[in-house]
């Protein structure tokens, strides 16, 4: 009769320091057991082999990964996000992982990127699919944060058709994926269901100036009717939905050529290129720092208000104003250039966050210069990354073998 090996308790499974080593030692002594029994010296050797590549790979595991908080099983969730591998989404990421949650990101990889979120794979809580939300998917989560879908300007003017399909499709399969599994559903629904919006600051309450065959409609008009869809399924089916109006955010691993405002800026001014400020530069933005809106989502998520939050900061400041900012904060030389207005481009935007104050007990506390500096340097890193990572096809010569010179 032989032993079965010993499952591994939770703890263990936690990649805990050490436990590679306990989990070793206590298979070893079952393997010799088994070769005792049955003289087998061959199973000696095969599972000797297999405990210690475990116990290699057991301790490193310990050594890989950001710490995680031990949640018990009561406490810890299995939480789906799409669009995980993005720039929101990544974040999102790092703060459930390290709260001890079981993370599946599902993403297309439109824009998003495996690196965003590297640093978690292999991790026994973490999994990666790569699936597009057009599709059904079928998964055990108990909360769905919904962020697919491509968010600045070029990126979702790109094909404005498939803009459509993620957002509708891909929000009706959530929803659906919510309802047969009883999940709770965050959709991450934008500011831009405003349009051009002519109260100011934007609360909650507010219906929106958007043109519906506007270039930026694909976009605005398909995250208007994804927030339909999650009141209608709250209403008709009894999916408990959670909508954050998000603001323009800013932060680490934005992707470098998405065309926003913030990342146009830096990089031009990195770069030493002219800053382009389309129209005169009088229009206003309200930033607010990546990590303030992860902490607004997770708080939204686990409250009971089932009706639209806004989330952003309400510091203003025109388009101007941040191009001079962020060139003095780089202390780059490049020119300010001003570029023909872009269309339906809104002329104000910032939140009326007094709702999220008052329910979530949630606001922004990073300051723009700090959120900004932290940017900046990511994006240095970034275009270092790249100058360094860039092929270049070494000229015929220097292939050329020592000590053998040719003669041309
Ligand atoms: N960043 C902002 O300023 C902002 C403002 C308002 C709303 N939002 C919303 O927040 C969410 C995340 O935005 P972000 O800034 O991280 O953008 P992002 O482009 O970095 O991330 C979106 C992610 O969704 C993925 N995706 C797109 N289409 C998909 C599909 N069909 N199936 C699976 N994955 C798909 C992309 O590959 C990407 O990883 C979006 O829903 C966006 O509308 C963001």
């Amino acid at each position: 009769m032989g032993h079965k090996l010993p499952a591994l308790n939770s703890q263990q499974r936690r990649g805990e320091r050490g436990v590679g080593l306990l989990h070793t030692n206590r298979q070893i002594s079952l393997c010799r057991d088994y070769v005792l029994e049955n003289n087998t010296v061959f199973y000696f050797y095969f599972l000797s082999f297999l405990t210690t590549t475990e116990f290699i790979f057991s301790s490193s595991v310990s050594q890989k990964y950001p710490p995680v908080k031990f949640l018990s099983e009561k406490d810890r969730k299995r939480i789906l996000i799409t669009g995980g591998a993005g720039f929101v989404g990544s974040h999102l990421t790092d703060k459930l992982m390290m709260d001890g949650h079981e993370v599946t990101v599902v993403d297309n990889f439109f824009t998003g990127r495996k690196r965003n979120v590297e640093h978690w794979i292999g991790h026994e809580n973490f999994e990666l699919i790569n699936h597009d939300v057009v599709e059904p998917l079928y998964i055990e989560v108990d909360q769905i944060y919904h962020l697919a879908s491509p968010a600045s300007p070029p990126n979702y003017m790109y094909n404005p058709i498939k803009t459509l399909k993620t957002n509708t499709i891909g929000t009706l399969n959530m929803l659906g994926l919510a309802k047969r599994v009883g999940a709770r559903l965050l959709l991450a629904s934008t500011s831009e269901i405003y349009g051009d919006p002519e109260v100011h600051p934007q609360s909650e309450d507010y219906w929106g100036h958007v043109n519906p065959i506007g270039p930026r409609a694909c976009y605005d008009e398909g995250k208007r009717v994804a927030e339909t869809m999650c009141y209608a399924y709250m209403k008709q089916e009894g999916v408990e939905v959670r909508v954050a109006r998000i603001f323009n955010t800013f932060g680490s691993r934005m992707h470098m050529n998405d065309g926003r405002v913030v990342s146009n800026f830096i990089l031009q001014a990195l770069q030493g290129e002219p800053l382009t400020v389309y129209g005169t530069g009088s229009q206003t933005r309200a930033f607010q720092y990546v990590s303030d809106l992860v902490n607004g989502l997770v708080l939204l998520m686990n409250s009971n208000i089932s009706s639209p939050v806004n989330l952003g900061n309400p510091e203003e400041h025109t388009i101007l104003e941040f191009a001079r900012l962020i060139k003095s904060l780089v202390v780059s030389h490049s020119q300010i250039q001003f570029l023909a207005e872009a269309q339906d481009d809104p002329q104000r935007r910032r939140p009326d966050i007094r709702k999220a104050k008052m329910l979530l007990g949630w606001e922004p506390v990073v300051p723009l210069e700090e959120g900004l500096n932290k940017t900046i340097q990511y994006f240095s890193r970034e275009l270092e990354h790249q100058a360094n990572n860039q092929y270049i096809p070494k000229p015929k010569a220097a292939r050329m073998k020592k000590g053998r010179p040719r003669h041309n």
